[in-house]
């Protein structure tokens, strides 16, 4: 990914490679406009502290943009009780990951908790489109996401 990226965006962006688990101790506080977090949070050990560590680094007013898997996707595929946020693992073809299950109030309260104030929260569909390419996905993934993203900005 961070090679597609290199090809893609330098010479425009700096590309670091880093542990979200580690404080981003190579920026400085309100160094940044804003912060866009993809599908990667739920991967975290200690997501309290990164959300901390994100609210540090943007300037009064900064945006922030977070997507993580759906949660009540993520219960109707391990089953259980919703409300055990344990660590699972799962497999998407060749990769293997493991993430810790949250609730939706869980995922929320932390960001509210860092000192942010929601802005929007979206609960993805697929673009008409997919019908034409697979109308099995398109169902499934119409009648239920997969899927939550929010953007939130800093408080005060
Ligand atoms: C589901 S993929 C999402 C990738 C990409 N952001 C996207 O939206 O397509 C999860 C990514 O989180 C990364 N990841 C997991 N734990 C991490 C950590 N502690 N620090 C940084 N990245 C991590 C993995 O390497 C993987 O690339």
């Amino acid at each position: 990914m961070l090679a597609g990226v290199a090809r893609e965006a330098a010479p425009m962006a700096t590309i670091v490679h880093h542990d979200l688990d580690v404080p981003l101790g190579f920026l400085p506080d309100a160094s940044q406009d804003g912060v866009v977090c993809a599908l990667v949070i739920h991967h975290l050990s200690d997501r309290p502290r990164f959300l901390s560590e994100v609210r540090r680094i943007l300037r009064p007013g900064g945006w922030f943009v977070l997507s993580s898997t759906h949660p009540t996707a993520d219960w109707g595929y391990f089953g259980g009780s919703y409300f055990d946020e344990r660590w699972v693992t799962r497999s998407f073809g060749e990769a293997t990951m493991e993430y810790q299950l949250m609730t939706m109030s869980t995922l929320l309260n932390e960001v509210a908790d860092a000192g942010f104030v929601l802005e929007r929260l979206v609960e993805p569909q697929p673009v008409e489109a997919l019908r034409m390419i697979d109308a099995e996905q398109f169902d499934k993934w119409s009648s239920a996401p997969i899927f939550v993203a929010l953007r939130a900005h800093v408080a005060g």
